[in-house]
């Protein structure tokens, strides 16, 4: 207790430190000539605003990701990732502890037992290099992550290009890297979505269709898979076909709090002949195959949201998708328009104080190595090899309904 007043201080010097970071890092802003706009930052390589033309309103653009308004969000400790690039292995290692060709590393335990989404030093707030395409409609972001970092084995080159189209709504991203020793690795993006425009109340009618037949059911608390592949015919997650967030919410693990918080089986890309969900034989790395970076992507969902119209479809290469319905956003996390970051941060959401973050804000889907994979034999690797290429595709489409 006595503590408390130096470990304040502490906690703002850190913050200090990395918003001069962060804030002499330039943001990156993909536009065309329909309006649809990307506003990328470094500080994680992270989307920070997807404006979509409105399907209500002409020449209304709809911001459709959630996201804080300059780099006091982005340093807040922690922030929920919010449309940043998490790496080097994205969800649950169980343990914090695994061991490859023989050899056992330990890693920051952040998540319980468990070390989630990078652990000590997560790609989410490093500082990645950036730059713009000549004709506005791209930008690539690199990070080398060094040899030992959060205590993996190897240095890896990581890569991300963010691509829109010259017409049409869609956002493209190419998530790439190579790595000098053998590591585990899964880089995701980690956009919340609101097709009601980010800060405008819940996803709950959300209407949401996958396309998995399976799931990977996970120990409820932990959320740290038990290594089976089930069918997800009569349980809360069929979304075979379309249904409402909120129709199974309450029956679905979303961890501490209900929701789901789940990763989704996808079945085989396009071109591959075998069925889902054998396109992956157990330890074989999809996403280090060789035709893994140009291959055509699968439809792994579509979104609908009733009353704006606006419709979103997610296309990927990567064999897992986790649908998380911001079950942990607590209403700490300023939104657009917020002033008082720092006194967010620390709970006093002052009621003078515009938008925050509450539960179930923003929908995340994010296309991933399958969670603990690991240490689950039975899963698809996540293991990049020297000499092999990662890659993660994900293109997320809008439309009206
Ligand atoms: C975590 O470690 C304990 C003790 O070694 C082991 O019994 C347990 O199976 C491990 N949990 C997971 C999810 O790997
Ligand atoms: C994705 O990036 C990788 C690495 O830069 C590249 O080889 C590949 O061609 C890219 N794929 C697409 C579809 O742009
Ligand atoms: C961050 O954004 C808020 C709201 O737009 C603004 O009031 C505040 O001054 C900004 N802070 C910095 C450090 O730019």
């Amino acid at each position: 207790m006595h503590q408390a007043p130096v470990k304040v201080l502490l906690a703002a010097a850190v913050v200090a430190a990395v918003l001069v970071l962060a804030a002499s890092a330039e943001g990156i802003t993909l536009q065309n000539k329909h309006g649809f706009k990307v506003v990328l930052t470094p500080t994680g390589a992270t989307i920070q605003k997807l404006f979509v033309p409105s399907c209500k309103g002409k020449h209304r653009l709809v911001n459709v990701v959630l996201g804080y308004e300059n780099a006091t969000g982005y340093a807040l400790d922690p922030h929920p990732n919010f449309g940043a690039t998490v790496g080097r292995v994205a969800n649950r290692i169980a343990n914090a502890s695994f061991s490859l060709d023989g050899k056992a590393y330990t890693l920051q335990a952040n998540d319980g037992s468990s070390s989630l989404h990078g652990g000590a030093v997560p790609w989410a707030k490093a500082a990645w290099r950036g730059s713009a395409s000549r004709d506005g409609l791209s930008a690539t972001f690199e990070y080398t992550s060094l040899d030992g970092e959060a205590g993996f084995p190897g240095t890896v080159a990581a890569k991300v290009v963010y691509s829109i189209p010259a017409a049409g709504s869609s956002l493209a991203i190419n998530m790439s890297a190579t790595s000098d020793k053998a590591t585990p690795l899964s880089i995701i993006n980690h956009a919340y979505f609101n097709l009601k425009g980010a800060g405008n109340g819940d996803i709950l009618d959300h209407i949401v269709q996958l396309s998995a037949h399976h799931y990977t059911p996970a120990a409820e608390g932990t959320l740290v898979p038990s290594g089976m592949v089930a069918p997800v015919a009569g349980s809360p997650y069929d979304f075979t076909k379309p249904k409402s967030v909120r129709h199974d919410l309450l029956r679905a693990n979303g961890g501490a709090i209900r929701g789901y918080d789940t990763n989704f089986v996808l079945p085989p890309p396009t071109g591959t002949s075998t069925k889902a969900p054998e396109w992956w034989a157990p330890g074989v790395n999809p996403q280090a195959a060789h035709d893994a970076p140009t291959r055509p992507l699968a439809w792994a969902a579509t979104v609908t949201e009733p009353r704006s119209g606006m419709r979103l479809r997610m296309l990927t290469n990567a064999p897992g998708m986790q649908l998380y319905t911001g079950n942990s956003l607590d209403g700490k996390q300023p939104g657009p328009g917020v002033v008082d970051a720092a006194a967010a941060h620390h709970g006093q959401a002052a009621a003078h104080a515009g938008a925050y973050y509450q539960r179930y804000s923003g929908l995340c889907l994010e296309a991933q190595a399958f969670p603990n994979a690991i240490n689950t034999p039975g899963f698809p690797s996540s293991v990049l090899r020297p000499g092999q290429a990662f890659s993660n595709r994900v293109t997320y489409e809008f439309s009206c309904a």
